[in-house]
């Protein structure tokens, strides 16, 4: 991580909120769930599947766990009324894993109600390493007792996670597989930029020809994505089995070349009013993405100006 990531994502704060805003909309459907929808729609038109997510992470009391969940309630009808090809993706402190395990069990429970009811699906995002094993715990009982909409999501830097893929293996189970995005110690997770990418491609190699599985391969990462296609290819997988899995803004000229090869690819929606709390968090758990974002910048200005791709 260099120097001047580091700089550019301390600074963030100094930045006028108007500067951030304009960067973050880039990255963020815009604040209302009919911006969320707006925007599941044009990416529809464009081919893609969505995956809707309510910004915000750890909660501080269970009201505001409960009132995410009720949120998330009306994000799936919205789904369903807009008829917009796309689920959702809930992150565990936001549903109250911070706050008591049950709390988190029971409002997903409830959202994944919901979505039983409209046909469709929900993902568990994966946080750090703190709540790694609590929302696999939540996941393996959620499915044990026949909630087969619901996914989870495993990150590649971890060392434990080839191992968690094979203890899941039973559950016949969906998952978005991505590098993670959280810093972790040493021990345990992989901290090269080649042992994470080493480690996706054994999942993959593991999860991909084995049909107990359905994988969501979550990266914008070259490598990563021809890896996959290898796999994807040597295996005979057809489109349906798989899909590519990228974030709104991101590398929108890979996403489109997938599309142009015959892949599915859902891109991953967030919307809410804490866009700025969550790119300041973001920056200051992993500052390589400012310096992602300022590339981005500098190679596209009128970023900051026009609309997203
Ligand atoms: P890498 O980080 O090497 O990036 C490859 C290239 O992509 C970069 O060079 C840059 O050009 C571009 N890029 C990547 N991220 C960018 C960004 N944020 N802004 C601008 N450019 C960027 N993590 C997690 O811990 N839990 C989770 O539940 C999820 N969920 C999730 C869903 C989806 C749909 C995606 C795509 C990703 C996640 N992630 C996540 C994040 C994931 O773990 C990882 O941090 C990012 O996808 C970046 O990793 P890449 O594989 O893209 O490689």
């Amino acid at each position: 991580m260099g120097f001047f990531d580091r700089t550019v994502a301390g600074s963030v704060k100094f930045m006028p909120k108007a500067l951030v805003r304009k960067v973050a909309m880039h990255y963020v459907a815009g604040e209302t769930l009919e911006d969320a929808i707006e925007q599941s729609r044009q990416l529809n038109e464009a081919g893609c599947m969505v995956t809707i997510d309510l910004l915000g992470e750890a909660i501080e009391t269970e009201d505001e766990a409960n009132a995410s969940a009720d949120t998330y309630l009306k994000v799936l009808d919205a789904i369903d009324g807009a008829g917009v090809d796309g689920n959702v993706s809930i992150k565990p402190t936001h549903f109250g894993l911070s706050i008591r395990r049950e709390l988190f069990e029971a409002n997903v429970r409830r959202v994944a109600d919901r979505a039983r009811e409209l046909g469709n699906f929900v993902r568990i995002d994966m946080e750090d390493t703190p709540y790694t094993d609590d929302t696999l715990a939540v996941f393996r009982a959620l499915r044990e007792e026949g909630y087969d909409h619901v996914g989870t999501v495993l990150q590649t830097m971890l060392r434990r996670t080839l191992d968690d893929v094979k203890a899941l293996e039973d559950l016949s189970p969906s998952f978005r597989i991505c590098k993670g995005v959280y810093r972790e110690p040493e021990e345990l997770a992989w901290q090269e930029y080649d042992e994470v990418n080493g480690s996706f491609l054994e999942i993959l190699d593991y999860t991909l020809p084995r049909r107990a599985f359905y994988i969501g391969i979550a990266t914008h990462d070259d490598p990563v994505v021809e890896g996959a296609e290898k796999l994807i290819a040597e295996h005979g997988l057809t489109p349906d089995q798989y899909e590519f899995q990228m974030l709104l803004g991101v590398r929108p000229e890979v996403r489109d070349a997938l599309l142009e090869r015959g892949h599915r690819v859902r891109i991953y929606v967030p919307f809410g009013t804490s866009w700025y709390a969550y790119c300041v968090r973001r920056l200051k758990e992993n500052p390589k993405y400012a310096g992602y974002i300022t590339k981005d910048v500098l190679r596209n200005p009128t970023m900051l100006f026009g609309g997203k791709k």
